[in-house]
């Protein structure tokens, strides 16, 4: 018997574990603090979690520069509390997604270690990009690369006679070494890494920069270093759309042909196992229509689609972003998934104006998100409606601040630990921590706790609960063989559809109140704020709202 599909249609939670909850009063977020909130996340009507690394790492990135990556770095527990939080998750049928990184090592991680211990074409450089410098004495970078964070794309080494010697390549800060892919001990040791985590019982995995492992033209430069960097930052917004296409087509480091075929080996570890062990590609490639590449069916079986976590809340940029992602994944017969928000970027009510307007859009938009097709990730906090906190420049952390030297401000705004209830309110520490928060909570952000939005049925926290809860029940939402949806017809400024059977949806991504035709059997389901109304076939809805609404009884 052919057992259904976990995942094509599922909710998939993320949570940051140094910003979710603590334990053991240190002030950042552990394994044991996630394995306390298992009942929080099932209450939330969420299919599975992903957790962002927790791995040995001296966290110059977030952990996303990983010093082991079969180990929990002590910050977070131990390996036991790894297992805990599996079967924990289990018991309530909650699945468990880990994060993967293979694009680079932390510069701690044993084997750089032992590169820099080793000569030139040692083995132990092998694994890693080491070049020769140019210039009469190497002074000079092996290419022009710039790193994605900011500064040049390589560090040089001192060698072990105190001579200085060569460089190595890091797409992201200096204390990430990417790996050389073309290297067998490189291959065999992230397979090693992938059957661990699954021995243990994880459901899948999340592939960091999913993109970036096949690197073939390492010793070109660049015809434009500078503006390919600006391409590859979405702060930068006055790049003209068809000049950051054209850097963005033809990438030297990302989506090269060669990943392919890692993928394809990746996928036959993951069927060996018992259930359904999934990966979900973080790949940022151009044209969107290369993303299919890789969920094609020996390969991945989900990439994030990027289009909604820059898209404006426009109906001209969204339909167009819809159409286009519906039929690249369906060319290869893929579930499409759909991303609001994530570590790596304002929040959302933050991007989308912030203030009472942002909160309004943000709860328009996630009604929009939950009625598509496929499945959806959810980012930590994104249910309660938190906005950016404010931060002064000495408390923040990410290595993208730093490289800039300030010039951008870097992702921690989104990274502020949740406010779980109003203890220690007036030491603004809400229930996350006994101890002092990484960074601090904002003092306003008590009524964005999780306490006080249960009690409050408008709430942020339960709108997204009742959104979950229909979007898993209503046969036209819960199908994950019906990928269809008919546009009907609305004036500019309006998304609408109809999904079968008896399901549409009225998006209204303008400032004014729309009086809007609808068919006649409809009634109102579940609207994203208050004054809808339907009468005789007529829908009334205010700007900046979504509206679902049902045929079916
Ligand atoms: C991914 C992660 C990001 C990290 C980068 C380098 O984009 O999401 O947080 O900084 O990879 O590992």
């Amino acid at each position: 018997m052919r057992v259904k599909s976990w995942w094509p249609n599922s909710a998939i939670y993320q949570v940051y574990p140094r910003s979710f909850q603590d334990s053991n009063g240190d002030g950042e977020g552990d394994l044991k603090g996630v394995s306390t909130r298992i009942d929080y996340l099932k209450s939330l009507g969420v299919d599975a979690i992903w957790l962002s690394p927790f791995y040995k790492s001296p966290n110059k990135d977030g952990g996303y520069d990983v010093a082991d990556p079969r180990d929990v770095d002590p910050r977070f527990g131990d390996l036991g509390d790894a297992k805990a939080l599996i079967d924990g998750a289990h018991k309530v049928g909650l699945k468990i997604i880990v994060d993967i990184v293979p694009n680079h090592f932390s510069t701690e991680h044993h084997w750089f270690k032992a590169a820099l211990n080793s000569p030139k074409r040692s083995r132990e450089r092998a694994r890693f990009h080491f070049y020769d410098g140019r210039g009469a004495t190497g002074e000079s970078p092996p290419n022009n690369w710039n790193s994605i964070f900011g500064g040049p794309a390589w560090s040089r080494i001192t060698e072990k006679d105190g001579t200085a010697g060569q460089w190595y390549l890091h797409l992201f800060d200096s204390t990430q070494a990417d790996l050389n892919w073309d290297n067998q001990e490189v291959r065999e040791d992230f397979e090693a890494t992938l059957r661990f985590w699954l021995d243990l019982g994880a459901d899948g995995f999340r592939i960091d920069v999913a993109h970036g492992l096949a690197k073939d033209e390492i010793l070109k430069d660049h015809h434009d270093p500078e503006a390919l960097t600006r391409a590859l930052r979405l702060d930068v917004t006055d790049m003209p759309d068809n000049e950051r296409a054209e850097l963005l087509s033809d990438v030297p480091f990302f989506d090269r042909e060669g990943v392919h075929q890692i993928y394809r080996g990746w996928r036959k570890i993951f069927d060996s196992y018992p259930g359904e062990r999934i990966s979900v590609a973080e790949a940022w490639v151009h044209p969107s229509s290369r993303a299919a590449r890789y969920v094609r069916s020996d390969e991945l079986h989900q990439i994030f689609n990027f289009d909604f976590l820059v898209a404006p809340w426009s109906a001209i940029t969204l339909i167009p972003a819809i159409k286009r992602t519906l039929s690249e994944v369906a060319a290869v017969a893929a579930p499409p998934t759909w991303v609001l928000s994530n570590h790596d970027s304002p929040r959302l009510v933050t991007r989308l104006g912030g203030g009472e307007i942002g909160e309004w859009r943000a709860r328009a938009f996630a009604l929009l998100t939950h009625a598509l097709p496929g499945g959806i990730y959810i980012f930590q906090g994104e249910e309660l409606g938190l906005a950016d906190g404010e931060l002064s420049d000495e408390v923040r952390q990410d290595p993208i601040f730093f490289r800039t030297n300030g010039k951008d401000k870097g992702r921690d705004g989104a990274r502020i630990p949740l406010p779980w209830d109003t203890a220690n309110e007036a030491t603004n520490k809400f229930g996350f921590t006994t101890g002092e928060p990484w960074l601090p909570i904002p003092a306003h952000w008590s009524s964005k706790s999780v306490a006080s939005q249960d009690k409050e049925n408008s709430s942020s926290l339960n709108f997204y609960r009742e959104s979950l809860r229909i979007r898993s029940e209503h046969p036209a939402l819960k199908s994950s063989s019906n990928y269809e949806i008919n546009w009907l017809a609305a004036p500019d400024g309006v998304i609408a559809f109809q999904r079968h059977p008896g399901f549409a949806l009225f998006a209204n991504t303008t400032a004014q109140t729309m009086d809007l035709e609808v068919p006649a059997e409809f009634e109102l389901l579940f609207s994203s704020r208050p004054g809808v109304a339907i009468d005789g076939g007529r829908l009334t809805l205010p700007g900046d709202a979504t509206c679902w609404l049902t045929a079916f009884k």
